[in-house]
């Protein structure tokens, strides 16, 4: 650590992709926004507001306070055909700057993870599988609204226990090992020699200190981050992009891991957390990362 590794930008990352460089990017780490509508400024607004929109608080069980989160069944099927054309154009431009073997782990969710297979494949990704986040949520689980007492027994939609997330690779240029000898891609890094990168990760939702120094709605935890951001470069060598970094947790876990990242977020107030934050997330001491 101590060198400067990465370069982050106030931007929007569908122009900042335009311009970049065909090959030149190793690897994408990143969790978009889901339904493309939870992070427009309006949106933005009433969720810093604490008042309507899609940002909503979840139940309160335990009688400790909650941050809102997105609801996703509110959406329409105008905000779908929205979805499907920012995973339609970002699909195409993330292949053109990937290398050839660069793998792309996204963020997913489960109601909506089919359109983005849909828009990668289309753009010529492999599906390579996906890894099960295991966080528990307070998604789902709930019994018919207005008809608790009615129908105690029943759950309209299952409880959420993991957050899927997406990996796709472009495909290598010849066998893996010629594409990992030219291009330094085309295989996932193991978290130690005799054991295989799993598709199964523990993982809480990001709290206390981490929770404190970047105070983003989306925040991922560094514990998770930096299991995935290593995996991604197979041989340590190359760039990972982020380009919806929000407070910048993908940036922070590649500082530390010592590897190169750029990152881009469109809001100037998330990205001035990110200006400050990612050198305090990337020391913190986080339980079973390196
Ligand atoms: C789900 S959040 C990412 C949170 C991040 N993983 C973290 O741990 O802080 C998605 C981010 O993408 C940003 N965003 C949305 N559209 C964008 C665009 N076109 N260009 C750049 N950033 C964008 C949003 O402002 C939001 O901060």
């Amino acid at each position: 650590m101590g060198r400067q590794l990465y370069e982050i930008l106030c931007a929007d990352a569908f122009r900042w992709l335009e311009r970049r460089r065909a090959k030149s990017i190793h690897a994408v780490v990143t969790d978009p926004p889901y339904s493309v509508l939870e992070y427009t400024p309006e949106q933005l607004n009433k969720q810093r507001n604490g008042r309507g929109g899609i940002w909503r608080l979840p139940h309160n069980y335990d009688g400790s306070k909650r941050k809102p989160v997105p609801r996703f069944t509110v959406l329409r099927s105008k905000d779908l055909e929205r979805l499907q054309d920012f995973h339609a154009r970002l699909s195409p431009q993330l292949f053109r700057v990937l290398v050839p073997g660069g793998h792309v782990i996204i963020a997913s969710q489960h109601l909506l993870c089919h359109f983005v297979v849909s828009a990668f494949t289309d753009a010529g990704f492999e599906i390579r599988g996906q890894i099960a986040r295991i966080v528990k949520t307070l998604r789902g689980g709930d019994r018919p609204k207005g008809a608790h007492e009615e129908f105690r027994d029943l759950s309209v939609s299952p409880r959420s226990c993991w957050e899927p997330w997406l990996i796709f690779r472009k495909p290598c240029e010849g066998r893996v090992k010629e594409n990992l000898e030219k291009w330094h891609t085309g295989a996932l890094r193991r978290p130690q020699s005799d054991v295989p990168f799993k598709d199964l990760i523990e993982s809480a939702p990001a709290r206390g200190t981490e929770k404190r120094l970047a105070p983003h709605p989306s925040l991922k935890p560094q514990a998770f981050v930096r299991q995935i951001v290593r995996a991604s470069l197979p041989l340590g060598k190359g760039v990972i992009l982020d380009p919806f970094m929000g407070s910048g947790s993908t940036i922070a876990a590649a500082h530390h891991l010592g590897l190169r990242s750029i990152g881009i977020e469109m809001d100037e107030e998330f990205f001035e957390l990110a200006q400050t934050f990612i050198p305090e997330l990337s020391k913190l001491q986080v339980n079973g990362t390196r």
